[in-house]
């Protein structure tokens, strides 16, 4: 049997000892253009950019545990990253300018895809590019891998000086490049949004107009930290995206404000570190979480979050860890 054969369709196991019934974890991101969902085990992927492909945490982390692994960055061809320095720590999160940094599409489905093939676990792939048809040409190029489950699109990252954020600035620009990636492929097309902007589910309209099954959000905010004892800014390219705790109330405001807006499943993160972080981006209206920051001081994070989201719903008497989502009470009782 294929080690990814049996992926996201387990039944949710029997309460142990005749205790009470097992959650059921699962969750679906349905395709609208009548290709496979993607489905995942539970809800907690990692977070683009911060989990590698996945072969970097595999001696610390059960990667077949997770709902999906979302891989870095991958465009066209191989973008050699900013310059150093590209991380800087700031009070309750880092700032990072990366830049992107990854070998392109085709050295990527050589070498790490084949490896995440056999993991188990659903990969979502985290598409960049300068130009709407750069993305498209990455989509096309993994629309031939069946160990692609879903492509997530980046319109946000603010560490690139063509494409990256400036598309998820404009609603024009963000419906431009989503549709061209929604020509190039049939699978589960995500779109990942930029915070950097001033009505966010205007954005998420337009992807979604365009042709996203799913939307993701936050990318990290526009930062900026500065050395006072040199006068230097802490990052070589001055400014760069803010992430860690320190962006969570920015990222679940928006979580709820964009679920609100949407009509498709909405996947959350920022700061998230344990469950009920996760829970909360749940009752903000999210699907799904992605954990990304924390994963590089605490590998097992995401572990934690998945075992933790069951013991929660496990003691409110949650059935379906699906029934959190935008359950968040507004109401005096
Ligand atoms: C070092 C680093 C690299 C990142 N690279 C990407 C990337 O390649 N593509 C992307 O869509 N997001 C990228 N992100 C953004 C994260 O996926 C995530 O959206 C953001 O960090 C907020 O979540 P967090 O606070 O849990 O880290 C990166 C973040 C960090 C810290």
């Amino acid at each position: 049997m294929s080690p990814r054969s049996p992926r996201g369709t387990e039944k949710p196991r029997a309460g142990a000892g005749g205790g009470p019934p097992a959650v059921d974890m699962r969750v679906t991101i349905p395709s609208r253009s009548g290709g496979a969902a993607l489905t995942m085990r539970n809800p907690v992927m990692t977070a683009s950019g911060t989990f590698g492909s996945g072969r970097e945490y595999a001696d610390f982390v059960d990667l077949s545990r997770l709902g999906a692994i979302v891989t870095k960055g991958v465009s066209a061809e191989p973008w050699l990253g900013g310059p150093s320095p590209r991380i800087a720590e700031t009070p309750s999160g880092m700032l990072n300018a990366i830049g992107l940094q990854n070998p392109g599409v085709e050295r990527f489905c050589e070498s790490d895809l084949p490896w995440l093939a056999g993991q188990d676990v659903p990969v979502v792939v985290n598409v960049a590019g300068h130009t709407a048809e750069e993305c498209a040409s990455v989509a096309r190029r993994l629309e031939r891998e069946d160990a692609v489950d879903a492509v997530e699109l980046n319109i946000s990252c603010p560490n690139v000086d063509a494409g990256g954020m400036a598309f998820g600035t404009s609603c024009d620009a963000a419906s431009e490049v989503t549709a061209a990636v929604r020509g190039a492929t049939g699978k589960v097309l995500i779109v990942k949004l930029s915070p950097n902007v001033t009505d966010i589910a205007e954005v998420a309209r337009a992807v979604v107009d365009a042709g996203a099954d799913a939307v993701s959000l936050v990318n990290t905010l526009l930062g900026m930290a500065i050395d006072v004892d040199t006068m230097r800014p802490k990052l070589a390219r001055v400014v760069g995206g803010l992430s860690g705790p320190a962006v969570k109330p920015v990222a679940v405001r928006m979580v709820w404000q964009v679920a609100e807006a949407v009509d498709v499943p909405v996947i959350g993160m920022g700061g998230i570190r344990d469950a009920r972080d996760a829970v909360e981006f749940m009752l903000a209206g999210a699907s799904a979480v992605a954990v990304g920051t924390a994963s590089f001081t605490d590998p097992s994070t995401a572990e934690r979050v998945v075992d933790g989201l069951e013991d929660f719903c496990h003691s409110r008497g949650v059935a379906r860890v699906a029934e959190l989502t935008g359950s968040m009470r507004t109401d005096a009782s």
